[in-house]
């Protein structure tokens, strides 16, 4: 595969799209079943995958009124540098599953938008060809831990040496979740595609189950590991995996230099909480003492306000940018992210604010009781 720069060119594709909805309806129907199910699914009985959305609706806004917002602006900063919306990439694995020009045409749209696309170690591409599909924008790298030491730093040092700024551990996997929609499709990687860290880790380009993925990976990692990372590597760490301000606390403690509040999508551990619901206490003991990211279930602008007012510095998303990706390739991608850099905009100056960092506590509260009223 060439390392090449993609164009992003958006006319025509994806046009008429109002909002992620219709970016999933199209994405969706262009995938297989295999691909779509994994994509889509969740762990177990998706408890927790559908509460990650229903959870940011038990917010209600407090708007305040009779500020001038003529110049509303949806810039931000993440780890010191500046964002044109603080929406990033979640990583996501196997994308040229997706697309044929998978995580670089994921690349060219985050790029587009203005903010950072997060590569998956389980990426279909070397990421010096995700860097040189988009020269110009910011990335950052997921790091799975191999059993294999020697395959996970070549592939981190590979990123670093390609302009990555950040390495995510996530902590939440291995071992990886019940996913049943997989196993039930007994879904593999299709070989022709083929994951380098994969073939590196196994030594030839079988296609695994999920199973036989994760059972690649260290079981045993610690805080410790954590600690020795940050200590050693040139670029920030964060941990991505985080439910508690319990185990918020010990990523600080141990050198990370934020966190992403995440239950993976609820694709590990089902009725694992909703991050909308996890999210309040872990900010009240990070405190502003390093980056507090979150992801799952954020489908609209009004979603993203009420994850910053209750202390996050941004928000992720993974599947949003996979539907942009299925239907439209970068041009997708870099729908999806201005139709929530859109929606966030109008929140903002419906809330009273000119920027992201005029939301605070004071612009939510808790939904009253589902009960009272009928949804
Ligand atoms: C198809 C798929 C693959 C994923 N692969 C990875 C991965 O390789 N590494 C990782 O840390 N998280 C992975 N995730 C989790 C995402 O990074 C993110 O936490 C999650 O998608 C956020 O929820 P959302 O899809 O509702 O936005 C994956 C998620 C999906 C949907």
């Amino acid at each position: 595969m060439a390392a090449e720069r993609l164009q992003v060119s958006v006319a025509g594709v994806t046009g008429g799209w109002i909002n992620l909805a219709d970016a999933e309806r199209e994405g969706l129907e262009k995938l297989e079943r295999g691909p779509r199910d994994y994509f889509a699914g969740g762990a177990g009985d998706e408890v927790t995958l559908r509460e990650n959305v229903a959870a940011w609706g038990h917010w209600r806004l407090r708007p305040r009124v009779l500020n001038d917002v003529r110049e509303v602006s949806t810039r931000a900063e993440v780890l010191g540098k500046p964002v044109g919306l603080p929406v990033l990439v979640a990583p996501v694995a196997y994308q040229r599953m997706g697309h044929p020009e998978g995580e670089r045409a994921m690349a060219a749209g985050a790029a587009a938008a203005g903010t950072v696309m997060c590569l998956s170690t389980l990426s279909t591409t070397r990421p010096t060809e995700v860097a040189a599909a988009a020269p110009e924008g910011r990335r950052w790298f997921q790091l799975y831990a191999f059993k294999d030491a020697g395959v996970t730093r070549a592939l981190m040092e590979e990123a670093i040496e390609a302009g990555f700024e950040a390495v995510v551990v996530t902590a939440d996997a291995p071992p990886g979740g019940n996913r049943e929609r997989d196993r039930r499709n007994g879904f593999t990687l299709p070989a022709e595609l083929g994951a380098p860290s994969l073939s590196a880790a196994v030594g030839s380009g079988k296609a695994l189950t999920i199973e036989e993925t994760f059972a690649l990976m260290n079981h045993g990692l610690t805080w410790a590991d954590v600690e020795g990372l940050a200590s050693e590597c040139s670029v920030p760490v964060l941990v991505k995996g985080i439910l508690t301000p319990e185990d918020a606390g010990l990523a600080l403690e141990h050198g990370a230099a934020g966190v992403v509040v995440s239950n993976h999508g609820g694709r590990q551990l089902d009725r694992s909480l909703a991050t909308a619901e996890a999210l309040p206490e872990i900010a009240d003991t990070v405190a502003g003492r390093a980056a507090l990211l979150v992801d799952g279930g954020i489908r609209r602008g009004i979603d993203v306000a009420t994850a910053l007012a209750l202390g996050a510095d941004a928000v992720l998303v993974g599947r949003p940018a996979l539907w942009g990706l299925a239907a439209g390739g970068s041009a997708g991608v870099a729908r999806v992210l201005e139709l929530l850099r859109e929606e966030l905009e109008l929140a903002l100056g419906l809330l009273g604010c000119t920027g992201v960092s005029q939301l605070a506590r004071g612009h939510v509260r808790r939904a009253p009781a589902a009960s009272v009223y009928s949804l």
